[in-house]
Parts: structure tokens; sequence; C-alpha cells
């Protein structure tokens, strides 16, 4: 990890002091540690990073406006802040369309729990709305903060983009892109554009780089911001440079698009909106996200049954009492149990989910019974990508990311 400062919250709402930024959490694309060993404390992260709150009222509209019911998580807070995604719904409502746009950076070659959960929500949003979506992969990202060569990542982003359309997307509107590949013509005239308007003082302020920093950092930032505006996909998007972007993620990217927002009026564009999700914890407890350099912090995509039961049964941390007859006294700590949380995420019954937490509270259920659910659970939906993605041939990942028109991306 090579910038480990506190990131600040630059340019839209600037809000803390350096002294206040002191023994903080920290969040960022690459960090993200509570304080002291505690929890993420969200509601000072909205407040720093001045996002919204995604209050209980978009359940509704967007079920409204979709004729359908909001994925479990939107229903059960997952994604909990947003920018501007009232101006988006407010634009569909008028009949107006909107594009989506996500990415991952390809530094592993599996990808855990917590990378798919902004791919679920995408897919579920892309077939919601029925709008197009542009996805991209930063393999220069991934080359320039790793030790990785440009082939290795190159490779890497193959891999991820496999398991990425296992999610489920439509290929009539999705359009998945490795920067290495794309990044050039209209979309590198957007980057310059950026670059021009963002100060060296500015991503230091955003992101915490320092002068012992390779320039290549420097001039990232503009790469991830550039997809946010329809121009820089004129194979797509070609004279419909008003069209709105709505941008899912978990709240780590958000300095991104700090950046890009601040940017996009000076250039004619709309702000890109974002929805963004809470960390899926690691299994040790939900100090942070899940780390790459521990495998047991996470369940993988590639994990077996086998090795799921044995991290959940060893690893996830239990708010359960030390003895049985202590147990059934006091009942569970629901509030830094990760098989609850993992269950809440993952558990589509609503009404299994709350008795199961009524019990386990209670101390009528046991830590036991409750992993042994999630084991099911998390071996099931671990099983069914395994197929999705097995069935993701070369032939479709080139197809994906053909540069290509599509014709009926808002049908
Ligand atoms: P990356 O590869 O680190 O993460 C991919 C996506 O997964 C989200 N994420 C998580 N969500 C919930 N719980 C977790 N524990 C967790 N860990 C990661 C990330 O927020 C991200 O949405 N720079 C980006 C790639 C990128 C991108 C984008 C992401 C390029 N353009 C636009 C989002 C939107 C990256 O390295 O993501």
């Amino acid at each position: 990890m090579d910038s480990k400062v506190v990131e600040r919250g630059a340019l839209e709402n600037e809000k803390e002091t350096p002294q206040e930024q002191e023994q903080e959490q920290v969040v960022n694309p690459w960090e993200v540690a509570a304080k002291d060993g505690g929890k993420i404390d969200y509601d000072k992260l909205i407040d720093k990073f001045g996002c919204q709150r995604l209050d209980p009222s978009f359940i509704d509209r967007v079920e409204r406006l979709t004729s359908r019911r909001a994925h479990v998580f939107l229903r059960r807070g997952v994604f909990f802040a947003h920018r501007d995604f009232n101006e988006i719904l407010n634009a569909y409502e008028r009949g107006e369309k909107f594009y989506l746009y996500t990415g991952r950076g390809p530094s592993s070659e599996a990808l855990h729990l917590g990378h798919l959960i902004p791919f679920m929500f995408t897919q579920y949003l892309q077939e919601a709305f029925k709008v197009p979506l542009v996805i991209q992969l930063t393999d220069d990202e991934k080359f320039l903060w790793k030790n990785l060569t440009v082939e290795e990542s190159r490779r890497l982003a193959r891999e991820n983009a496999k398991d990425i359309i296992a999610c489920g997307f439509d290929i009539r509107r999705t359009f998945i892109f490795s920067d290495f590949d794309y990044v050039g013509g209209a979309f590198y005239r957007n980057m310059v554009e950026i670059s021009k308007r963002v100060t060296c003082n500015q991503v230091v302020g955003i992101f915490g780089f320092i002068g012992e920093d390779h320039i290549g950092k420097y001039s990232f930032p503009p790469v991830q911001a550039a997809p946010s505006f329809p121009s820089s996909f004129p194979h797509l998007f070609s004279g419909k440079d008003n069209l709105r972007c709505l941008i899912p993620c978990a709240i780590d990217q958000d300095p991104y698009f700090r950046m890009t927002r601040d940017v996009a009026p000076r250039i004619g564009y709309h702000k890109p909106a974002l929805i963004e999700s809470l960390f899926f914890p690691a299994l040790q407890g939900e100090t942070g996200k899940m780390s790459a350099s521990d495998p047991n912090s996470a369940i993988y995509v590639t994990d077996s049954e086998k090795v799921i039961k044995n991290k959940i049964n060893k690893y996830a941390f239990s708010g359960g009492q030390d003895s049985i007859e202590k147990h059934r006294q006091l009942g569970a700590n629901l509030e830094v149990d990760i098989p609850i949380k993992y269950l809440s995420f993952f558990l589509e019954d609503d009404a299994e989910l709350e008795h199961t937490k009524k019990e386990y509270g209670s101390g009528r259920m046991l830590t036991g019974e409750v992993k042994q659910r999630l084991i099911e659970v998390l071996t099931k939906l671990v099983e069914r990508h395994r197929r999705a993605r097995a069935a993701v041939t070369d032939e479709m990942v080139d197809a994906f990311m053909a540069v290509r028109p599509l014709p009926n991306m808002f049908n």
C-alpha cells in the first residue's frame, strides 16, 4: 500500500481541517480501515465526503418507476448513499434515459464476494431501467499501483471480464473495455480536458499522493473520470452529450467522482450521479474491506464448498456468547456478528432474515446454526456463479468488448 494517508474531502464539500483528519478512519480507493479497530462510521463518511443518505423514499420511487420489487441491496440499505440519484429519477420520470457506468481494477485472478456486490446491483439496474452500461477494466491502474506487468494486468482484465459477464449483463446493452485497449480518440480528448482542470494540489488533497509517488498515479484519475461523460463513447452516444450517467460502486471510489463532478460543468456535461454501497466486511469483523493479501479474510468466487465451510466455521467473527448457558441467557450481539451481517447481504428472504435475527439475538438459536445457514446460502451463490462463469467463452468476452454500436440499448 503506497498512499496510506487519510483521504480529504476536497473540491465538493471540503469539511475537515488537517487536525481533525488525524486519527481518523481511512477510506480511499486503495485503503479502507476503521478507527482503532472499530467499525467504519458511515454517517461520518457521508458527512465528510458530502454525499447524501439514500432514504427509504427512494425505494418506493424506484419500485414505482420500474414496476418491480427493489433489489435486496436497496431494500436493506446496502446501497446507502448517493449523489444526485434523485436527478436521475426525475429525468427518467420525464422520459429521459441515462447510462450506467461501473468498473473493476483487475488486480487478482478471482473476485471476492464484495466485488460482486456492485456488479449484481448494476445488473439489476440495467434490467429494471433498460439502459446501456459501460464497464471499465482499469488494467492501467493496477499496473501503476501493483507489482504487475502490463501483460499480466491485461490478462487479469480478460479473466475478470468473465466473472463480470457471469453476473448476467445483457450484451445488447453492455460495452466492457480495457483501458490499455480502448483509451485513445474521443476518450483521450476527454481525459486531457479533465487533466487541464485539476491541479496537483487538488489530487494531493483528494487522493493523498505524495511527492515521492510516480507521476503515473497523478495522471490516472482522469482515466477513471472520462467514462462519466457520454462523448467518451462515440460508437454508443454520438450526439447525446446531454445523456446523464449513474455510477454504482462502493463508497471507496467516491474520491474519483468528487473530482469528476467538480470538472463536469466546466467542460459542458452533467455531473455524474452516484449510488454507493457499504463494504462487505472481512470474515474477521467489520473494520474494513476484505484484503487480497489475506485469503482467509474473504470468500472468493473460486472457493469450493469445503473451503467456504471451513472459512465460515473457523474465521467468521461471532457475536455469540462463550458458553451455551450464557448464550441462552444473553443472546448474540448482532451488532458485531459477521454471519448475520453476511446473511443480511445475501439471504433473499426478508422474513427468514428477521426470524433468524430474533431467534439468534434472544439466544434461542446458536452460532453454529446461523453459520450452517450461511454456508448453504453462500455455497449456492458461489456454485451458481461458477456455473455461469464456466459458460462464458473467449468469443463472448470478445463480443462484449467489441467497439460497436448498440442499436437496441434503450429498448
Ligand atoms: P475494485 O476492483 O477495487 O473494485 C470493484 C468494485 O467493487 C467495489 N468493492 C466492494 N464493494 C463492496 N464491498 C467490498 N468489500 C468491496 N471491495 C470493492 C468497488 O467499490 C468497485 O465498485 N478503480 C476501480 C475500478 C473502476 C471503477 C470505475 C469502480 C474503474 N471505474 C467506476 C466503480 C465505478 C477499482 O479498482 O475497483
